[in-house]
């Protein structure tokens, strides 16, 4: 397979609209931590939040440090089964510091109660989640985004970061497979 046999997919979010969202929600992060002491934490979850992440922590003006955290959901194809892994975890103790969760999707939210659950073991100060895309038709677990991109309908989307079978994370747009 070339990159000719790859079909562009049709653009649901253009570059233009997820720069613009990203430069907002970076104000908004900026303004909700301005007044807190100590550095923030920024979790990125790989690998969908990769792209979002770097964007996003250029438009947030504090001191912050950045650290990546692999999650693996384990399910038959698209579907999360909630049997979730930690493949690479932080580099860093986070008692006591304020962690920000930067996350591609919340689909069934199953990802993201696994995660605050095993972070809150930690003893973070704090933790918040902010996720680039919010899809609420497929929720099973019911998370608090605190910075939400866009609330999408239950389409399977790749680019800028997201993937279907690792292929599509390079489009710089937001695409919808299969329509
Ligand atoms: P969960 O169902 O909320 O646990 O989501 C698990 C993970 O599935 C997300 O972090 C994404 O990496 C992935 N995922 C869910 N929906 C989509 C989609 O539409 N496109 C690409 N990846 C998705
Ligand atoms: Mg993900």
């Amino acid at each position: 397979m070339t990159v000719k046999d790859l079909v562009k997919p049709p653009v649901l979010l253009s570059e233009e609209a997820l720069q613009r969202r990203v430069r907002e929600l970076g104000q908004e992060i900026t303004a909700h931590y301005q007044d807190h002491d100590g550095q923030l934490v920024v979790v990125a979850i790989l690998k969908g939040s990769f792209l979002f992440a770097a964007d996003l922590i250029r438009a947030v003006d504090l001191d912050l440090a950045v650290e990546f955290l692999g999650l693996r959901s384990y399910g038959a194809g698209t579907e999360s089964s909630g049997v979730v892994q930690i493949t690479y975890d932080l580099t860093t103790p986070v008692t006591d510091r304020d962690v920000l969760i930067v996350e591609d999707i919340v689909d069934t939210g199953l990802s993201m109660r696994y995660l605050l659950e095993n972070l809150a073991t930690r003893h973070p100060r704090s933790v918040k989640l902010c996720s680039l895309l919010h899809k609420p038709a497929r929720t099973r677990a019911a998370v608090p985004i605190d910075f939400l991109g866009f609330t999408i309908e239950d389409r399977f989307v790749v680019g800028y970061g997201l993937d279907y079978a690792e292929r599509y994370r390079n489009l710089p747009y937001l695409g919808v497979l299969g329509e």
